[in-house]
């Protein structure tokens, strides 16, 4: 919500209460400047790819793994099924609220499901059923953002053969997530620092990192687009300097199957 014009979230502000603002000041003093700017570009660039694809009719449900509280089913078309998937308190909340503002006339009315899931589970076989039922055979756009940094390898694994039995040829698939040589930097030292003074006591927190070759070498997907944050920058507000050393760099892959 720190830039509407540019993240095209007209939506974000709902969320806003004076506990969440000093979060996200916490946030961004603790780790850097630039994270409000960097997530209004990651929200345009999945806003424009998806339009793109929508206005196409390549796309007919959007499932978001790890959806947390981005709102993109109210900034996107009303023709769209929308799959939102996360765990059970983001889950429930989230549904809740947004309910709440769709009667109040808040928010547009959706079509929307929200699922359960935590994907440290060893085994996907509940959510692959839950998530092929509600898919029912539609062309979909699957979006894993933000996730990444918190999972292991193993799951971040299965997760991909969970998307790989959910798509058929011809749908999309995005994911954002940190390169390794990103670790090297201080804004990165910094963010896992933020993280792990904010964990509860005894919670064991591994950070991960994604090559991109895992994405150019995943079976049965072809790599389309590879964007990140400093080139949607140079993208969207060419104008704009940003020192890159301050700047916690994300990537965004988008396939297609
Ligand atoms: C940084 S937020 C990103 C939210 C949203 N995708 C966005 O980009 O604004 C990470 C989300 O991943 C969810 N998440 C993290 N670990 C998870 C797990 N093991 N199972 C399910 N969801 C998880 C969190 O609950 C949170 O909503």
């Amino acid at each position: 919500m720190s830039d509407v014009a540019l993240s095209k979230d007209r939506y974000a502000y709902l969320w806003t209460r004076s506990s969440i603002e000093a979060h996200a000041n916490r946030y961004s003093t603790a780790v850097s400047s630039y994270e409000p700017y960097a997530h209004c570009l990651r929200n345009r660039y999945f806003y424009d790819t998806l339009n793109n694809l929508i206005t196409h009719n390549n796309i007919e449900v959007l499932i978001n793994f790890g959806c947390g509280f981005s709102m993109y089913p109210f900034l996107l078309e009303n023709s769209l099924h929308y799959i939102e998937i996360d765990k059970p308190d983001v889950v429930s909340h989230k549904k809740e609220m947004t309910t709440k503002w769709e009667i109040a006339g808040e928010l547009p009315h959706r079509n929307i499901s929200y699922v359960e899931a935590d994907f440290n589970r060893k085994s996907q076989d509940k959510l692959y059923k839950k998530v092929l039922a509600l898919k029912n055979g539609r062309k979909s756009f699957i979006l894993l953002e933000g996730v990444l940094f918190f999972l292991g390898r193993e799951d971040m694994e299965r997760l991909f053969k969970l998307f790989s039995k959910l798509q058929g040829p011809g749908e999309y698939l995005a994911s954002v997530s940190f390169i390794p040589q990103l670790e090297k930097q201080l804004v990165f030292k910094s963010l896992i620092e933020y993280v792990e003074g904010n964990l509860e006591k005894n919670e064991r927190f591994q950070y991960q990192t994604v090559p991109d070759d895992f994405y150019s070498s995943l079976e049965g997907y072809k790599l389309l687009d590879h964007q990140d944050t400093l080139s949607l920058s140079a993208l969207y507000m060419p104008n704009r300097d940003i020192p890159e050393e301050e700047v916690l760099n994300e990537h965004m892959y988008l396939l297609k199957k």
